[in-house]
Parts: C-alpha cells; structure tokens; sequence
C-alpha cells in the first residue's frame, strides 16, 4: 500500500506544483481524453502501481488547470491544497458520515462545520445544515423541505401521499435563475410548464413588484430567489422579495451556489440584505470556499421540514438521540465525509482569510472590468458588484460574430482561460475570478490577453474588408 499512496502523492504534487508553465486549457478535447481512457473491458488485473500511472497518463492532456492562477472560467474553485490534503485522508478514512454510529467523526465534523458556516454567514444559528455533492442538490434538498411545508399547511402530507392529487402548488422564479434550479424543480415533480417566471432586470435580478403582483393571486407557494447570478453576479431586492412572500405565506429558498460567501465579506455583505429573512439556501464549498469537489450544503431554517423531507430510516439502523443523524438532511445516505474538507478550510483560512480571499476576488472583477470598459469597442454589460465581469466586442450586427471569434483567438492563445455564453439575447465572454491564487497580475495577464486578442481580430476583420 504505501508505493502506491506515496506514488499519488508524488503525482499530486507534481502536478500542483507544476502550474507556473501549464497553459490552463486541457490539450485533449473530450473524444480525444476518451480515447486515452477506452478500451475493452479489463479482463485479468493489474499491478496496482501500473494502474495508478496508467490513470495519470489517460488523465494528464484532458484536465483544463482550474486550480492555477490563468483560470477564470465557469464558477470555479480552486480545490485548495488543506481541502485536498483533508479530503485524501477522507478517502484514506473511508468513513460513513450518514450516521452518528457509523462515522462518529464525520458526524461530528459535520455538525461541528454547519455551526461554523451559519455563523459565518450571519444564518438562523438554530438552523439545520445537510451536506450534498453541491449546489444543484443543495437547491434541490432546501425546495423538497418548502414542498413538503408548504403542502404540510395546505393540508396535504406529500411524504405520505405524494404529489399526485396534491393541492395545487405555485412554484415562482426569476426568469435569470440558475438551470440546475429548474432541474432541481423536475426531481420533485414540478415540470417547466408549471413554473411560474418572474421578470428580471438587466442584471438578472427578479423584479420583486412582478412577484408581489403574482403572490397576490393567493395559493400555497414556493419561491426561488437567487444571490449571485451565474453571468453579472446580481443579487435579488431579498428584503422586498422576502416581504412578500410573508404576506403570500410562501417559502422562499435562496440559491447562493457562490454569492452566498459575500455574507462572509463584510464589504459585499451589504448586496445580501434581506437574504437571512428567507426559509432556506443552497451555497456551494467548491466553490468559494475552494473545496475540492463534490462540497455543497444546503441551510434551512425550519429543521422538522429539513428531516421530514428527507429523513431515511430501516430497522437495523437505530435511530439516534444525539444531537443529530446527517442522512435525516442531505438525500443519501452512503456518502463521502465532507465535513473534514470543509472543516479543515475553516479553520485554515478562518474568518478573516475568507473575507479577504472574496474581497480580493471582487477588487479583481472591477479592475478587470474598469481596465477592459475603457478599450474602444469593447463593453462591460454588467454592475460589477461581486467576482463577474460580462463582455461584448464590437457594435451592431456583427458584435455576435466578434464576440465569438475573440473568446476563439483568447482560447487559441492558450495563455488565460475564459468562456462564453448567451446572455441579453447576445454572444457574450464570461469572466469569473473565483480561483484561489487569483491576483493582481493574473488579473493583468487576463486583460493583456483579451485586449491582445481584440486587436488581432480587429486586424483580421479590417484585412478581410477590402479598401475602397
Ligand atoms: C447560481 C448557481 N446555482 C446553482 C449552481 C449549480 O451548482 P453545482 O454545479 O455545484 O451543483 C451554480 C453553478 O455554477 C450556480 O452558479
């Protein structure tokens, strides 16, 4: 056994260790990295020490640098050394943290993070936290604890009854909210077609009159607000929003997959105002809070509805009085122990290292976005007010094709990392400064890179029109 942990370790930390010189986007598109893993199925075994190089070999060309300092695509954290260092022992450890007794240290690590995390983040101490894969689940735990409450109070016992003859149940939403929430929305019965969307700005916050007109036609409902929209980084008017739904009797869930950590950052707790008057929220430790994957938690303030939902029980599992069962909390029962990752990223990093680490992220995103708003022909869409900066290249027509064909040369460059998406109706390169050992010169070295790409596709685009 020891060849083989050390031989990971030494693979690990090579690869960490190399990140200077690493162009951040993987060499392999995903056939090729299939290729690399294909094969027929393996018939006789092999040596370990040969499976473990034969992993890292088919692994190396199809892994984007997501933890080095060129990265700013998509929301993504950087798996930070403790988190890593924290979750090889997990694995060593192979605990259960589903039940007090059969992995009294998960548990207790566990119990021991979600008190910490309600703390940080200013939520109801006497909230109950369940520990999922991430946001998507995270989102998906919170809304199943507002179906069963609200139904609860409309008479109707979903746990024992199902949806299926249900009274009628109004599910409203920003039309800018996260996709994962509509799939989450799906899981526990409710179709596209039966989700009402609320109107947003700009920004992609929710019009919180548009959903006080909606609730004011009555009926059980659940409503999902959102801080930290996946392109500009909006947070929803929650004490407006949060005002209405008390008066509609409606749950209000927060998806806070990355802008739930602005709580932890004394100067952007002010854009959460209102978010603690909520039922319930999802946040994502792989993402600010750099947790290797899969880390997500969902928070809800009402504990009977957060195990009424997803409680799990069998005769040769005793129930447990001690002070909590994480299986009563998250959906699964078997699961990897997450709190030790999380738990070791608290207390390495504390209070003040998260608050500065989000702080010093946003700096970053309004440099970015002051430095690249001020180069003619290129457009900052968005408020800068957390970690996101939304960029559009040209004018008219052909902004588009421009658009496309920066973020195209950018990635060709291979020097940074950014992303596109639709955003508004248009093409539109995503920038996210969430990773780790993002700094001031990452965050030039990124503007460098895009402004360099914008020139050359302005050359290309003048050498293609002939002169007249
Ligand atoms: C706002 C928001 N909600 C939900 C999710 C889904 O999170 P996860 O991919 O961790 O499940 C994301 C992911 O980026 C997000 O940004």
């Amino acid at each position: 056994m020891e060849p083989l942990l050390q031989a990971a370790c030494d693979l690990a930390v090579r690869y960490r260790t190399g990140e200077p010189d690493r162009a951040p986007r993987a060499a392999a598109t995903g056939q090729d990295a299939y290729a690399l893993f294909a094969g027929p199925v393996p018939e006789a075994g092999e040596d370990a020490l040969a499976t473990l190089t034969a992993l890292a070999e088919a692994a190396g060309p199809g892994l984007h640098d997501t933890t080095g300092d060129r990265f700013f695509g998509w929301v993504i954290g950087a798996s930070h050394p403790v988190g890593v260092a924290a979750d090889w022992l997990t694995s060593a450890w192979g605990q259960n943290p589903g039940l007090h007794f059969v992995g009294p240290a998960g548990v207790a690590a566990e119990k021991v993070a979600g008190d910490w995390l309600l703390d940080l983040l200013d939520l109801p101490r006497e909230a109950s936290v369940g520990f999922v894969t991430g946001a998507t689940m995270a989102n998906f735990t919170g809304l199943a604890a507002g179906r069963s409450e609200v139904l609860r109070r409309a008479g109707w016992d979903v746990e024992a009854d199902g949806l299926q003859g249900a009274p009628r149940m109004r599910v409203l939403l920003g039309e800018a909210a996260h996709s994962t929430v509509f799939a989450a929305l799906r899981y526990l019965g409710f179709g596209r077609s039966q989700i009402e969307t609320v109107a947003a700005d700009a920004q992609g916050a929710m019009d919180a009159r548009d959903l006080g007109r909606r609730l004011a036609d009555g009926g059980p409902a659940l409503v999902i607000a959102q801080a930290g929209q996946i392109n500009t980084g909006a947070f929803d008017p929650f004490e407006e929003i949060a005002a209405h739904c008390r008066r509609a009797g409606a749950w209000l869930h927060v998806d806070g997959a990355f802008g739930l950590w602005a709580r932890a950052c004394p100067d952007r707790y002010r854009l959460t105002r209102g978010l603690e008057l909520a039922d319930s929220w999802a946040s994502d430790a792989h993402k600010w809070l750099q947790a290797p994957y899969e880390s997500g938690f969902v928070i809800v303030r009402d504990r009977t509805a957060h195990r009424r939902a997803m409680s799990i029980s069998a005769s040769y599992l005793p129930s447990q009085d001690w002070c909590h069962n994480p299986s009563d909390f998250s959906p699964e029962l078997s699961r990897r122990a997450r709190g030790f990752a999380i738990w070791a990223l608290l207390r390495h990093l504390g209070r003040d290292g998260i608050a500065d680490m989000v702080s010093r992220h946003c700096a970053l995103a309004r440099r970015i976005g002051a430095r690249l708003g001020k180069a003619p022909g290129i457009a900052v869409l968005n408020e800068v007010v957390l970690n996101q900066v939304v960029l559009a290249f040209g004018e008219g027509a052909g902004a588009d094709r421009l658009t496309r064909a920066v973020i195209e040369e950018v990635q060709r460059r291979n020097a940074v990392f950014v992303e596109g998406a639709r955003w508004q109706g248009r093409e539109v390169l995503r920038i996210s400064v969430i990773s780790a050992p993002l700094d001031s010169r990452s965050a030039d070295r990124l503007c460098d890179e895009i402004l360099a790409a914008w020139q050359t596709v302005q050359a290309r685009q003048s050498a293609a029109i002939p002169a007249q």
